[in-house]
């Protein structure tokens, strides 16, 4: 798959990376407020509960001075954060809209670091430029695996970080079809085996999620090695403004995310 360039128009894209596309600068007008006050913050929050990093531990130990790319940014307050702690970032998004967002926090904020229009599966950077590659929400569940995960492969240095947040599989194997449907039960409503591309009804955009073997085989085929799977678990009180992708109540029983983090093996 050829790397894209700025110019290249949606047709030249695979199928579902034209759909996000599509979809996302849709999508984008509803995540200029998360975006504002993500960028707004100091410390780091993460997923839809907004579990602070102090308890989260996301984040490498170390940023200040090393090469990270966020592989889907979105409004880019991740890369922020880590730009704040001394990172040289860069921010890949599929989404002109998600982009165009990014790029006016980064002049209110006065902090700007590259931002490239372009998809996480066939990315325009140099073999082995980065140190670590992190997503949220973003490559992680909307780009294939099966493409994006070798990637971040050849973009990290030997020895360099892979982090990223999903759903959590219990989450994807309970929650209704229909988002009107509301958050997920206590059901299984569709197979684990055959996790990998999925299509919502209400929606035009694609999304990708695997089992755990599936993502444990990808990953170390792909050259990583499984250093940590965080199960996130939103402290009593929490809230969220995405009520249609858990409860309080279910996500103190289950993990409705999951971070994995593997390293590039030397
Ligand atoms: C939910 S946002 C993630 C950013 C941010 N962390 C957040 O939670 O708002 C999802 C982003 O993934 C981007 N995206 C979708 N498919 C992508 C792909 N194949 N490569 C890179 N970015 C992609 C979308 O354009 C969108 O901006």
């Amino acid at each position: 798959m050829a790397p894209m360039s700025e110019l290249a128009g949606s047709s030249d894209l695979p199928e579902h990376v034209a759909r996000n596309r599509e979809a996302w600068d849709r999508y984008a007008p509803d995540y200029v407020a998360a975006g504002e006050r993500g960028w707004a913050q100091d410390e780091p929050t993460w997923g839809i509960w907004r579990i602070p990093e102090s308890e989260a531990h996301l984040l490498p130990d170390e940023l200040a001075g090393r090469d990270v790319i966020e592989l889907g940014c979105g409004t880019a307050y991740v890369s922020a954060w880590m730009a704040r702690r001394g990172a040289r970032v860069t921010g890949i998004d599929n989404s002109p809209k998600q982009l165009e967002t990014a790029r006016r926090l980064q002049e209110q904020h006065g902090l700007h670091f590259p931002l490239q229009l372009g998809y996480a599966e066939a990315t325009p950077f140099p073999d082995a430029s980065f140190d670590v590659a992190i997503s949220e929400y973003g490559a992680a569940i909307w780009a294939d695996p099966y493409r994006w995960i070798p990637e971040a492969a050849r973009l990290l240095r030997p020895g360099g970080e892979l982090i990223f947040l999903v759903n959590g599989t219990l989450q994807i194997l309970t929650i209704p079809d229909l988002e009107a449907d509301g958050p997920p039960t206590e059901r299984l409503v569709r197979p684990y085996f055959g996790m990998h591309r999925f299509e919502w009804p209400d929606e035009t955009s694609v999304e990708f999620h695997l089992g755990y073997g599936d993502w444990i085989r990808l990953l170390r085929r792909s050259g990583f090695e499984i250093t940590d799977l965080l199960e996130l678990r939103p402290p009593a009180g929490s809230t969220t403004t995405y009520t249609n992708l858990a409860t309080l109540d279910w996500a103190r029983r289950w993990p409705c995310e999951q971070v994995w983090k593997a390293r590039r093996a030397r």
